[in-house]
């Protein structure tokens, strides 16, 4: 059995491109989802060291999530590892302002791509007796979140639930099921969020600065290495000490 499939959902945002960075060599190949960002991961491909193939899918929808599986599934019969950060931007909104699409928009993306894929592959991974799941999910799932995030709080906390029954139900077949939850990372996932915020956030955090995906991706590679294999059903903080 091979262990050197590596699947990212959302491979094209700026925590994806740096994980791939880290995670490249001969031995990996990874499949890398993308949205609209092709070029991001084009420009990595020049530069890696082992197989990076680019897979577009929007996966807002269900026969997105579909051909993303089948164009997965030409490429190996089950990828051994699964990454999902792909998730819809983030935006303030007050809940009274909340319309059920959007709440049903940030929730049901994440959602649904993890369970179609879990869904198809972990029964796979089972037979195989291993695999690695990591989940992104947020700082807000570990202390007091925000206003103005019932969407997102929401949706990274279905993620949380579906990530600790799934970790107990296959524990016993050497799949490991995790999450890391970082505090704020400066990527383009705020460029809706008014800059004074993140400069704020920035100053009153200990390290008096934001996180950037080069403080997370080790987290995620840990987690996807052999040596997290007594690892499962965790939510890592990544937060700088918050
Ligand atoms: N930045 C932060 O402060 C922070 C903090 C905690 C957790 N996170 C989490 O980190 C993860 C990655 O975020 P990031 O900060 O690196 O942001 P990002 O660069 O904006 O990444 C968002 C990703 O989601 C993909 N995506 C968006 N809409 C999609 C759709 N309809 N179908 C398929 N894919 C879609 C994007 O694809 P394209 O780029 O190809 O369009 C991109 O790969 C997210 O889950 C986010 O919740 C971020």
């Amino acid at each position: 059995m091979n262990k050197k499939y590596v699947l990212i959902l959302g491979a094209s945002s700026s925590i994806g491109c740096e994980l791939i960075r880290q995670l490249s060599d001969e031995e990996t190949i990874i499949l890398a989802h993308y949205y609209s960002e092709k070029e991001r991961l084009e420009d990595l491909q020049v530069d890696s060291k082992g197989r990076l193939v680019l897979i577009q899918a929007d996966l807002s929808h269900e026969p997105g999530i579909e051909s993303l599986i089948e164009l997965v599934t030409k490429e190996c019969r089950c990828p051994n590892k699964i990454v999902f950060l792909a998730a819809p931007r983030l935006y303030l909104t007050r809940f009274k302002d909340l319309t059920r699409e959007d709440f049903k928009r940030q929730i049901d993306m994440p959602l649904n791509t993890a369970f179609s894929i879990l869904n198809r592959y972990l029964p796979e991974m089972a037979s195989d007796k291993y695999g690695k799941i990591v989940f992104m999910l947020s700082s807000y799932t570990l202390g007091k979140p925000p206003s103005a995030m019932a969407h997102y709080v929401t949706a990274k906390y279905a993620l949380l639930g579906l990530m600790k029954a799934l970790a107990c139900e296959y524990a016993g077949k050497n799949i490991c099921i995790n999450a890391v939850s970082p505090s704020m990372i400066e990527t383009d996932f705020l460029s809706d969020i008014p800059e004074k915020i993140v400069e704020l956030t920035a100053q009153q955090h200990p390290r008096k600065r934001n996180g950037q995906p080069a403080d997370v991706a080790p987290v995620i590679k840990f987690l996807l290495s052999d040596d997290a294999s007594y690892l499962t059903g965790v939510n890592i903080p990544v937060t700088g000490g918050i």
